[in-house]
């Protein structure tokens, strides 16, 4: 055999490995470092079974990310009350009851607060699913509806419509593209919503202004309770009021997150199990992006720019992308066994679609130890080609946003897994 006829017979193997390897996902991750492992013990040992993942790898993980990531959050404050103080069965034409209930958090009338705008689909009966998530702008940001109140709280000055960091009337209805209200309750479920500036405003306030005043215990620390997981603890206090209000299914309560409140979302469902599913739509760093996947935002970025988002031990990972001993698949991985939906957006450069991949992908072997499917393909699917098992993924083309094709997804996901319009 000749020398040329050796090179493309040894050329055509490498093809041959590289395509075989493939569908295992062995030549494509392009990781940096070492990724630690989810199923292993602090001790070294393998974790094998649902049991061991329950009693021992999940406990060391969730208080691993309490004390260094996200910080320690309060338990629900015996002092809340909830005030429902908008109740309309004819609203959206009709189509829709809506609600607003006003969270008390410490029970006082002019103490910290939060407004749900809740809206249940007419047509059903019987106690239905809610999705769950924030909005940036205020909840008269998402649709028309005049009769929504207009947030109080402090926003960004980006917003559009909002004089001097405060909404106006002009506010109202700036994210209807991203709250396609209707057709979610048309498809047989609920959606609640609030604006995450009530529960913490997103700025380095040194955590003056948000809950965190109620808990001064919980500041001045190495894991002090910072703006991620005020968000994310706020949540959990909405299902505090799902679980109170008899026309909704507080057993199918599916939180939702676009970005920053993708990553409040993540955390939501890592540590309060009594949500049944959690949607990621481009969150990211410190989100669904895994860190040792050197692109898009990184822990310098994250710590420099929005330093309130994580805890003061946070700050000491900054630079070290490559040599973390914790990622984000990590995190996921604490929502298994429930239904997890990862979305990424192919021109959303920052958030990372490849390394959100990655991330549900390193979850999904905790996901199989509950005998479920975890995610269903190992290489990262095409553009605007949605893999549905029990975790979701699509990357679809198009910027940083939330578009009806990332709804649609979400909505086909949560059917098939609450059985509900088959
Ligand atoms: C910034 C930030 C991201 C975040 C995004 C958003 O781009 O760097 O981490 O996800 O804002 O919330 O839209």
């Amino acid at each position: 055999m000749k020398d040329s006829q050796i090179g493309v017979l040894l050329k055509g193997m490498l093809v041959l490995l590289f395509t075989l390897s493939c569908p295992f996902g062995f030549s494509q991750d392009t990781i940096s470092g070492h990724l630690p492992e989810v199923l292993r013990l602090n001790n070294g040992t393998r974790v094998t079974s649902a049991q061991q993942w329950i009693t021992k790898r999940r406990p060391e993980i969730l208080q691993f990310f309490k004390q260094q990531m996200f910080g320690q959050s309060p338990v629900r404050p015996k002092k809340m009350i909830f005030k429902v103080i908008d109740n309309e069965p004819g609203a959206l034409g009709g189509i829709a009851t809506r609600k607003q209930i006003r969270v008390l958090f410490d029970g006082r009338n002019d103490g910290p607060y939060m407004d749900i705008l809740l809206y249940l689909p007419n047509q059903i009966k019987r106690p239905v699913p809610v999705i769950v998530g924030y909005n940036f702008a205020g909840n008269q940001s998402i649709n028309n509806d005049t009769a929504v109140h207009i947030s109080k709280s402090w926003m960004s000055a980006n917003t559009k419509g909002a004089i001097n960091n405060y909404a106006t009337e002009a506010t109202r209805g700036i994210a209807t593209v991203a709250w396609p209200v209707e057709t979610i309750l048309k498809r047989g479920y609920g959606l609640a919503t609030m604006f995450a500036g009530d529960v913490d405003p997103d700025y380095d306030d040194g955590f003056k202004n948000g809950v965190q005043a109620l808990y001064p215990e919980l500041q001045n620390r190495g894991d002090n309770f910072a703006t991620m997981a005020a968000w994310a603890w706020g949540l959990s206090r909405a299902l505090d009021y799902f679980e109170t209000d008899k026309a909704v299914d507080s057993k199918k309560i599916i939180v939702y997150g676009t970005s920053r409140m993708g990553k409040a979302a993540i955390w939501a469902g890592a540590t309060d199990q009594r949500f049944a599913m959690v949607i990621s739509n481009e969150s990211g760093a410190g989100g669904a992006k895994l860190f040792h996947h050197l692109e898009g935002e990184n822990t310098t970025r994250i710590c420099k720019v929005f330093p309130h988002w994580f805890c003061h031990n946070f700050q000491k990972y900054a630079g070290k992308d490559s040599a973390l001993p914790f990622d984000q698949h990590m995190v996921l991985a604490l929502i298994a066994p429930r239904p997890l939906y990862v979305a990424s957006a192919q021109g959303s450069n920052l958030t990372d679609s490849y390394g959100e991949f990655l991330s549900a992908k390193y979850a999904a072997p905790v996901y199989r130890l509950f005998h479920t499917n975890g995610l269903p393909v190992k290489i990262m699917p095409p553009v605007d080609h949605a893999v549905f098992g029990q975790i979701g993924y699509h990357n679809r083309t198009g910027k940083h946003d939330i578009l009806p094709y990332d709804w649609e997804q979400f909505l086909h996901f949560a059917d098939l897994h609450f059985g509900t319009n088959r």
